[in-house]
């Protein structure tokens, strides 16, 4: 197998179709074909509408792809995939595209954690991640700390949150403030004319005998909702950059405080943080502070490569096929709630095209 193996990675599990090559670590295209604004009308992703858009957008977007990358697709080393967690109809197009195109050109597939790519996608911008190293994982759908001594087999959920997700509380803020979806970016500008100690909301599971690793973002939603609503009902105008920026700071706060703290306690000297909402500005700026205090390393990928993407679904089958990790069986099945300490799914037996075959129908071969 080449030193640098050349992956291309697709991403489908929730608005966004990506496709990405990379070459070990480096990244040669990150194709997204967004469907995020067929959702604004609604408020929220519509299933049904990602899973036609991935459906329209997948070709031509591997094509993109393969063509800015400048590379055959018969050169290819892998082809890796998200097999979960995420919508289930979105994943199965990303996943029946990726056997169809590893079936076709005989590569190698590997169904792999959309997590585990949030975190391995680093690798693209600051190198081969260390052993080990704490991620804090901040997008739409989730929020954890997860400890990870081998991002190709070894992740560890230590903390995650009970309620609502990070991001998914930044689209809903939004939507109270009339700001549109999604939500954190719009919340990330505003913010920036506000003043972040206006309004003192409250930090959810900060108390002495709470869990330290786990997160609740609900009632904070709900703090946020009540005061807007009161202030509407008194007539007064409602400083939204000021709510922004005190809902951002109370977000930001609470996370930075436990994964500083997660990474004390467990020994850990590197912090990445990955997802959505890890593009987010206030979050990067107090996450530095914080961590140069604590003499912690912090690695966070440029924005664009923290909100879902093709590309680290390639950089982690990249580390897959370095690391010498086996590929999954064509009868590989999108599994949306897979869990985080699933970090891709390999084949149960050795011959991964043999038994494709069979499940095809095909026969002894
Ligand atoms: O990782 P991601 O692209 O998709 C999921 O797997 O969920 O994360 C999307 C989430 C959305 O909730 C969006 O509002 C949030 O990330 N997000 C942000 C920012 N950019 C995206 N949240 C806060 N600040 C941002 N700048
Ligand atoms: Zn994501």
């Amino acid at each position: 197998m080449a030193d640098e193996p050349l992956v291309l990675g697709i991403e489908t599990s929730c608005d966004e179709t990506g496709v990405g090559i990379v070459r070990g670590t480096t990244l040669l295209a990150d194709a997204v074909a967004s469907s995020v604004n067929d959702h604004a009308r609604f408020g929220g992703v519509v299933p049904e509408i990602a899973s036609r858009a991935h459906l329209e957008a997948m070709v031509p977007t591997i094509q993109r792809a393969l063509d800015t990358a400048g590379v055959k697709a018969s050169d290819l080393d892998g082809i890796a995939v998200t097999a979960g967690p995420g919508l289930a109809g979105a994943l199965l197009v990303g996943v029946s595209a990726a056997k169809a195109y590893a079936w076709a050109l005989d590569k190698p597939l590997y169904g792999v954690n959309h997590l585990a790519s949030h975190i391995c996608v680093d690798q693209l911008e600051h190198g081969r991640l260390p052993s080990p190293t704490m991620a804090l994982l901040v997008s739409g759908g989730h929020s954890s700390l997860l400890l990870s001594e081998d991002i190709t087999s070894d992740v560890r959920p230590l903390g995650a949150t009970i309620d609502d997700a990070a991001g998914e509380a930044f689209d809903k803020v939004a939507r109270v403030l009339g700001l549109g979806f999604p939500g954190g970016p719009v919340v990330d500008r505003t913010a920036r004319e506000g003043d972040r100690k206006a309004i003192a909301f409250p930090r959810g599971l900060t108390g002495p005998k709470d869990p330290e690793y786990d997160f609740s973002f609900s009632g904070l939603k709900t703090a946020v909702a009540r005061w807007v609503e009161a202030r509407r009902r008194a007539g007064e105008d409602v400083p939204i950059a000021d709510v922004a920026a005190s809902f951002q700071e109370a977000v930001t706060d609470v996370l930075t405080r436990k994964a500083v703290k997660a990474c004390k306690d467990n020994g850990v000297d590197h912090l990445m943080i990955g997802g959505g909402v890890a593009a987010n500005s206030r979050l990067r700026e107090m996450a530095q502070q914080r961590c140069d205090r604590a003499g912690i390393r912090l690695r966070v990928p440029r924005p664009g490569l923290c909100t879902d993407n093709g590309a680290m679904v390639a950089a982690l089958g990249a580390e897959m096929v370095w690391r010498d990790r086996a590929p999954s069986s064509f009868d590989l099945s999108a599994d949306s709630s897979l869990p985080v300490t699933d970090v891709h799914v390999p084949a149960v037996h050795g011959d991964v095209h043999g038994q494709a075959y069979d499940a095809l129908g095909g026969g002894g071969r």
